[in-house]
């Protein structure tokens, strides 16, 4: 079978068409990956892929980390179903995956296995359109910035007093300085927000809290984000080096449960 395209608003997100044989046989991975930085967000609807083909499409994009089972991470804020249920609050707020890694990874792919049937629409924002419609002036002083990403400062809005415990595990991922302009090896640049940015470095505190909340407002304007409405056995993949996201609360008994491959950073963020 063929694939075909079709955009689904102008600065974000394209639908792929196409069946499991053609997705997972990697005939059209460069396309995928091409399609994949220059739209931010990929959908194909109503795939139904098991966790064997969801690994073997994600194999044909880039080296997928071992995380979960052999590399399927079960995304849930059910504690039975995950150990991460708790910290996985988290992605109710803007964000950008591995923010705190030395490079967050280029992408994942998002798998539906259990829906909610209230809340947990998921939203991505596209940070190089955000980039690129700021005006020449800010530009140019964004450029030279240098922002703190910390996990324990995102995990503070879900769990405001943790034990010395949580505490103690948050803080095995320390804070990490990331230029607040991702220069990339294409030649585009695009934002890196979300809300584990803490502060901006060697600049007022209020004032820099004051520029991230504004670069924040103006990133999730409805020009740059696209809204998935999950309907079953949808696949997203996004690129995570141009994009941020976010997922509407949803209540922790309805079982929600998406599976979830990253693929591994291909370039440094400089
Ligand atoms: C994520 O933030 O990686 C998951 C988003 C979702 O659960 O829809």
């Amino acid at each position: 079978m063929a694939l075909t395209t079709v955009e689904l608003t102008p600065r974000i997100g394209t639908e792929i068409r196409t069946d499991i044989e053609t997705l997972v046989s990697g005939r059209h991975a460069a396309q995928i990956r091409e399609l994949l930085q220059q739209r931010g967000v990929l959908v194909l609807r109503g795939l139904h892929l098991d966790k064997d083909q969801q690994l073997a499409f994600s194999h044909t994009l880039g080296k997928v980390q071992p995380q979960g089972e052999g590399g399927i991470f079960k995304i849930s804020i059910d504690p039975k179903e995950s150990p991460g249920a708790e910290y996985l609050k988290g992605s109710f707020y803007w964000h950008i995956d591995g923010a705190t890694d030395d490079v967050p990874n280029f992408a994942a792919t998002l798998n539906a296995r259990t829906l909610s049937r209230t809340g947990g629409s998921t939203y991505f924002a596209n940070t190089y359109a955000a980039y690129d419609d700021l005006p020449e002036e800010e530009k140019q002083v964004y450029d030279q910035l240098r922002v703190v990403h910390s996990f324990e400062f995102v995990q503070r809005w879900v769990n405001p007093e943790p034990s010395s415990f949580e505490l103690a595990f948050w803080q095995t991922r320390p804070p990490k300085v990331h230029p607040l302009v991702w220069k990339h090896r294409s030649g585009r640049k695009s934002l890196v927000l979300g809300s584990t940015a803490e502060y901006v470095e060697g600049m007022d505190m209020a004032q820099g809290r004051a520029l991230l909340t504004k670069l924040r407002e103006w990133s999730t304007q409805p020009q740059f984000v696209y809204r998935h409405d999950w309907q079953p056995g949808d696949l997203l993949i996004w690129d995570n080096t141009g994009t941020m996201h976010r997922v509407d609360p949803y209540p922790v008994e309805e079982g929600r449960l998406m599976h979830r491959t990253t693929i591994e950073a291909e370039e440094a963020l400089a």
